[in-house]
């Protein structure tokens, strides 16, 4: 049984602790964050407000990082120097550099690292990307993903709308789509920007251009915190339009069919609002088959991790 400590029990966790919980083969035995109060709702795990503390007493063989990106490599380094295996929030960092300082890190310590780039272990995404890659429906002509949520409000000491922190919308919600868009499609060939932003609120959108397709990516913090939290994405292939919208996937096909795709029957979890999925524990459980197995995690790789920081660099 593999021994798991997580550290950063704010928003995000609300989707890790769980996924944790339904893991046969991992039994999460020590949480950590600076305000206690975060931890006073979980009663079966030991609590630590110091990370340091968590890292000296407990025998973990897995860190799940879930703190504010700013921290997000300079802890996960700090575990792997301690022989520990590392699976973080998205994004690395806002620093190019800081990808080749983790995975070297990995490396000499000879431990799996891996950022949870969630949507490459959400079904619907996953089932896009495999339509390209067999050409199930013809070729892909085009394509558009959005994430529109409101301003977030809720993070520790505000550090979401500090740019210094989070990068803001490109870091905190374009990345996901941009992630997924360079696993699923490559390295664009070229880019396009746009961004209106205001003090309490930021638009962006990118069109990402292949040989023989586009994609467009739109992101958007709202300054209305009544705004709901919405994402999706159609894309148009030669032989059918995929629409993925409410958590429902719906393949139109051009010869008439029209399928509900349906796999997903995963609560929302956690308290700011995050859509019904079973991904967050899918990213968990091909983590912890890396680290049992001894497989390298390599479902994300770095080279695809930097070129997302550089492409988000632009805007
Ligand atoms: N994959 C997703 O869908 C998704 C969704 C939301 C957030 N995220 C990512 O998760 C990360 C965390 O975001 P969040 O919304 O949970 O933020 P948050 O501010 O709600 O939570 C961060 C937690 O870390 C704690 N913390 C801060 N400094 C600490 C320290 N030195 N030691 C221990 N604990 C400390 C804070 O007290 C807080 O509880 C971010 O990098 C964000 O980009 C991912």
């Amino acid at each position: 049984m593999l021994k798991v400590g997580l550290v950063g029990v704010g928003g995000i966790s609300g989707a890790h602790i769980p996924g944790w919980e339904n893991m046969k083969e991992a039994e999460l035995v020590a949480i950590c964050d600076i305000r206690p109060e975060r931890m006073d709702k979980y009663t079966n795990y030991r609590k630590y407000t110091d990370f340091d503390e968590m890292l000296d007493k407990e025998e973990i063989d897995i860190l799940d990082i879930c703190l504010p990106t700013y921290l997000h490599v300079d802890f996960a380094v700090k575990a792997m120097e301690k022989g520990i295996n590392v699976i973080c929030e998205k994004p690395i960092s806002l620093k190019e550099d800081d990808v080749k300082r983790a995975y070297d890190t990995a490396e000499a310590n000879n431990v799996k690292f891996m950022i949870a780039q969630v949507l490459r272990f959400w079904p619907e995404y996953e089932f896009v990307k495999s339509c390209y890659e067999t050409g199930k429906y013809g070729k892909l002509l085009s394509g558009v993903m959005s994430r529109l949520g409101s301003m977030p409000k809720w993070s520790f000491d505000d550090w979401m709308r500090d740019v210094n922190r989070s990068g803001l919308v490109p870091y905190d919600l374009h990345i996901h789509d941009l992630d997924f868009v360079v696993w699923a499609f490559g390295k664009p060939n070229n880019d396009t920007m746009r961004r209106a932003k205001k003090e309490n609120q930021d638009y962006i959108a990118g069109i990402y251009d292949y040989d023989d397709f586009f994609i467009m990516v739109e992101s958007l913090w709202c300054a209305s915190s009544d705004f709901k939290f919405k994402s999706g994405f159609r894309f148009q292939f030669e032989d059918a339009l995929l629409e993925y919208n409410d958590a429902k996937l719906t393949i139109y096909e051009a010869k008439g069919e029209t399928v509900m795709f349906n796999v997903s029957d995963g609560k929302s979890m956690g308290d700011i609002g995050l859509p019904s999925t079973n991904a967050y524990e899918n990213e968990i459980e091909y983590f912890m088959n890396c680290v049992l197995e001894n497989k390298p995690a390599d479902k994300v790789k770095p080279q695809e991790l930097s070129d997302v920081i550089n492409i988000l660099k632009k805007f």
